[in-house]
């Protein structure tokens, strides 16, 4: 519908013809220009925006009105009646009008660029501004605005921008008059953008960011850009003004000179301290023009990439990195300055050292506060158009055998050139003078064509001192990330062999970043410490990014513990969604750091302890900092009993190098299993930075115990009674399994004892439907043979049985055995053999037991406190730990298998009446739980589970890992229950 045309000539709706048309990318702009705020010129040193006076915040109460349509709106909707107010900043969708859409890849519109629906959501803010002339021009800054903007002051067309995330600058002074104006925002949910923001997220829309008032003389500093380098070079260009330029280290002004539009300034800090996440030191940069001041902060460092190798101040960096997206449960995309901090603060307590900003800019007082935290940034332009990649297999330009090609169709079109290389324009103009950006990203998954390349040569002549990365998705012939504008090549979520195979390529000489990767959806990542360790194999690996910070979620109500039920995809009547692939994140939607996040940490760790035959080797992940300058060091010897010995360990380890250390505590010998533990520690804070485990002695084979009463046995067809003292058994050979455990009368199993092999199917199962077209979940047992006999003075009950239920072949035959001692003791043995032909892998071998949930307390020695797995038991060490049932639970926004602890060698779960204890020499995994796998699988939200009404208990033979296949490799090989056999043995006694 063509809404300008038909409106009546000069009315403001007469303006709106700009949002589908993709060369009008705005009106009444001023150039983009690098982020600052303007100080008068008396003003003092300060780095606090809100304390310029020429700085006016219109954040706040805005009026609104809403229209699902934006032919609804009326021509002079400028002077009619606001029936509603909203806060700016935020998502209408969040405060009441329309609805959030999650969608990944598929665009939320039809496939008709630059067009978009008639029935276009439109909101209309308005707010009176005060002007009292005082010789200042007034410009108005949004920092965001999804999709994009009429502007109107008195009634009267002041401009148009889209980019959603950039930051646009309107003069907006000819507009004013003296006394209160109005000041009408038109937004429009979508517009031509769109088709260029379809990143993964949700679909929001409005002033998303900070909006306010700059008062500026006419004459004025305009832009300036700051290159500076490791060797203490810095160069101060300015755009305007003729500026004097002053730089201070500390309270010390320690250069000084002035710049012009001609001239600019250059300088050499001698002795330079050098900017890096691991010292992000700064110094400030003081530029003055006659009524103006600015005040900047100045990194000295330098990016490169020579030989292949990344290099930061010269030395090879391995990122250790995050993807963040503007997510929050309260404000969407909205982050203020309190909100980023916490997120950044978060990151640098869990050892990670870079953030790319998927996939778009973020608001500029994010790159201030990473410089000052010290945080490595990717800068991504704001840019994806992934939804072209479904919508290609019915275009008939799809070359034969293509497919994910078409995600190039914009990359590759003309009409969106030059919308392209402006926000390729914008990345680097507002951001330029950052220290934390050290690299730029073109965008995510566009495909590659033409006004890709284009925008990566402009970003290269734009900013020669910075690399240039961008992942492609797609490698066809003709369609590959050119070595001559991309200085490294990019991978998302290879598996290991996957970088192996990359890092092999003969004509790839770059090096490698994978800027996704370890999915951390649900229960994961699995697997970190294979990536790390791969990273830390070749100097053409600059380490990966892991996708992502945060799930996305909103809430929708309580669950019983009061806490928030989330939202996601699916939730907010969409017409389509792609579910909880937004529930992806390290941390819950508030922060709450997942398992994942404490995983990561350990991954990330600082300094890595190994052994050696004369003591430890420790060796210091960081490259500029001596690891002894800024972490102490304890360590505690512990076996199953608690501490053995522990101590202060004093060390010097220089940046990059290793150190070796001798404990003599640990040189003892030791009769039970022994480990070290080494835990780091931040001198400043306390804060317990990384800690490494190491064994120091297996346990001694253990006594076998012998009981010199004999248990009793009497068979019928259809059971096997066992009787040891006040202990008897009842075993069922119909079904081979068990279904009495007495003591003295009480039965303590409330249902059969089972063999079990299904698991509540995480987000990584990808695997699950087989597992239910399977019967994993619920198989019928078809059993060959059962026998009692009596050896070593045990009865020893013995099964072999098949599990199955239809259309195929059983998944699985086992061989059991219950060997009962005369005191009570029960240890069942139990050998799986598997073909696996029903399922890529079994996600566990145990067995099953519920019980009165009076067994509320857990205590074990095995891998704790956190749910632990074969490949996720990082954050976790072998030790003892007592807890209640309720309390080993992890909250997963959609319930999954979740809380297991791998490596345990016993485990006991009490009643104030009985206990239930687990013990296995090689280890087993448990899990207790108030609610069944089944209802953790049937539940689609935390909010709607329902207890079990038991205690829930899984003693595991083996437990799978979890791994990151949600979008990553399969479960590697060596984390799944072996096959084609798998054997187990754990003892079971009521104590
Ligand atoms: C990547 C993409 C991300 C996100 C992720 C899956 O392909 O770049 O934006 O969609 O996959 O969660
Ligand atoms: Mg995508």
């Amino acid at each position: 519908m063509d809404i300008g045309k038909t409106a009546e000539p000069g009315s403001p709706k007469s303006f709106m013809t700009l949002h589908e048309d993709p060369s009008a990318l705005c009106r009444g702009t001023l150039p983009p220009r690098a982020y600052y705020i303007p100080f008068d010129a008396e003003q003092p040193r300060s780095f606090c925006r809100e304390k310029s006076s020429r700085f006016e915040l219109l954040n706040g109460k805005w009026e609104f009105s809403y229209f699902e349509s934006v032919a609804d709106l009326p021509d002079h909707f400028t002077n009619a009646v606001f029936s509603d107010s909203i806060t700016v900043p935020s998502n209408w969708q969040l405060m009441g009008f329309g609805r959030p859409q999650y969608t990944n890849i598929n665009y939320p519109i039809p496939f008709d660029p630059p067009y978009v629906p008639d029935d276009n959501p439109v909101g209309i803010y308005r707010r009176n501004y005060m002007y009292i002339p005082d010789g200042l021009r007034r410009l108005l800054v949004f920092e965001g605005v999804d999709s994009c903007l009429y502007l109107f002051v008195n009634g009267n067309f002041a401009g148009y921008t889209q980019v959603s995330h950039r930051m646009t600058e309107f003069d907006v002074t000819d507009f004013l008059a003296e006394g209160e104006n109005s000041v009408v925002c038109a937004v429009l949910k979508w517009c031509d953008g769109t088709y260029l923001e379809d990143q993964d997220k949700f679909r929001l829309s409005g002033i998303f960011r900070d909006v306010y008032m700059l008062s500026r003389p006419e004459k004025r500093i305009v832009d300036y850009r700051v290159v500076s380098d490791m060797n203490g070079n810095i160069t101060v260009s300015v755009i305007g003004s003729p500026t004097v330029i002053k730089l201070y280290d500390g309270e010390n002004l320690i250069l000084s000179g002035k710049a012009s539009g001609d001239v600019s300034f250059s300088a050499r800090v001698g002795d330079v301290k050098l900017w890096s996440a691991e010292k992000p030191y700064l110094y400030d940069l003081e530029l003055s023009s006659e009524s103006e001041r600015i005040f900047e902060k100045v990194g000295f460092r330098t990016v490169a990439v020579e030989n292949g190798v990344f290099c930061l101040n010269g030395k090879n960096i391995i990122l250790f990195g995050v993807n963040r997206h503007d997510s929050y449960p309260d404000t969407g995309f909205y982050a203020d300055r309190a909100k980023m901090r916490r997120d950044l603060e978060l990151m640098k307590e869990h050892n990670v050292n870079a953030v790319r900003t998927s996939h778009y800019p973020n608001a500029p007082e994010f790159y201030q506060l990473c410089d000052e935290l010290g945080l490595y940034v990717i800068d991504e332009a704001d840019l994806e158009t992934h939804g072209c990649y479904p919508v290609y297999d019915n275009t008939s330009e799809r070359p034969e055998g293509s497919t994910y090609g078409g995600i190039a169709l914009i990359a590759a079109d003309p009409a969106f050139r030059e919308a392209i290389l402006m926000r390729e324009r914008l990345l680097v103009a507002r951001d330029v003078n950052r220290p934390c950006v050290i690299i730029w990203s073109l965008g995510n998954e566009s495909g590659w064509g033409e006004n890709l390349r284009l925008g990566g040569e402009l970003v290269k002549q734009l900013d020669p001192t910075r690399p240039l990365h961008y992942e492609n998705v797609n490698r066809l012939p003709g369609d590959d990330t050119p070595d001559d504008v991309l200085d490294m090549f990019s991978r998302m979520y290879p598996s290991i062999e996957g970088i192996e195979k990359l890092l092999g390529e003969e004509n790839e000489k770059r090096p490698l970043l994978l800027c996704e990767y370890a999915h951390a959806m649900g229960n994961g990542p699995g697997g970190l410490e294979d990536y790390i360790q791969k990273f830390m194999s070749s100097d053409r690996l600059m380490g990966g990014l892991v996708w992502e910070w945060c799930d996305h979620a909103f809430p929708v109500g309580k669950c019983p513990d009061g806490t928030d039920n989330y939202g996601y995809g699916g939730d907010f009547g969409e017409l389509h969604h792609d579910g909880n692939f937004c529930c992806d994140g390290l941390c819950y939607p508030d922060r709450t750091p997942h398992t994942g996040l404490k995983e990561l940490k350990q991954a990330y760790r600082p300094v890595r302890v190994s052994r050696v035959d004369d003591g430890f080797i420790f060796r210091n992940m960081f490259g500029f900092t001596d690891a002894n300058e800024t972490l102490s060091c304890r360590y505690e010897i512990t076996d199953e009993t608690g501490a053995v010995a522990s101590g202060e360990i004093n060390f010097i380890l220089p940046a990059g190098g290793e150190c070796r250390v001798h404990v003599p505590e640990a040189e003892k010998s030791f009769t039970r299993e022994t480990f070290i533990r080494f835990v780091f520690s931040d001198k400043e804070s306390g804060r317990k930075v990384c800690f490494d485990q190491i064994m120091l002695s297996e346990a001694e084979k253990r006594e076998l115990h012998l009981s010199n009463r004999i248990p009793e046995a009497i068979e019928t067809s259809l059971s096997i009674t066992v009787t040891a003292g006040e202990m008897r058994f009842v075993f069922d050979r119909r079904r081979a399994e068990l279904t009495v455990i007495e003591k003295n009368g009480v039965n303590i199993l409330k249902k059969p004892l089972r063999f079990n092999f299904f698991r509540a199917p995480t987000d990584n199962d990808r695997a699950a439907g087989d597992w239910y077209r399977g019967y994993l979940n619920d198989p019928t047992v078809k059993v060959y043979e059962t026998s009692v006999s009596f050896e070593d003075g045990c009865a020893v009950i013995k099964s072999f049985q098949a599990y199955g239920k239809s259309i195929y072949q059983p998944f699985c035959r086992i061989r059991a055995e219950y060997r009962i001692s005369g005191d009570g003791r029960m240890t069942v043995s139990a050998k799986l053999a598997t073909d696996v032909r029903q399922t890529e892998f079994l996600p566990r071998f145990g067995m099953r037991l519920f019980v009165d949930r009076e067994f509320d307390d857990v205590a074990y020695y095995g891998y704790g406190p956190n749910e632990s797995y074969i490949d996720k038991h990082l954050s976790s060490y072998v030790g003892t730990f007592v807890s209640k049932v309720a309390d080993m639970y992890e909250p997963y926004i959609k319930p999954q298998e979740n809380s297991s602890h791998c490596g345990t060698k016993t485990l006991t779960v009490s009643s104030p009446s009985a206990g239930l204890r687990f013990t296995s020499d090689s280890g087993f995994s448990f899990n207790v739980s108030e609610y069944s796998e089944e209802e953790l699988a049937r539940k689609k939200h935390r909010g709607e589970l329902e207890k079990s009404g038991y205690t829930v208990i899984c003693a595991d033979f083996f437990m799978s890992g979890v791994g990151s296949a949600s979008c990553g490799p399969v479960l590697d090989r060596k984390y799944r229950v072996p096959v084609p056999e798998c054997a187990g043995e754990i003892t079971i006694e009521v104590v």
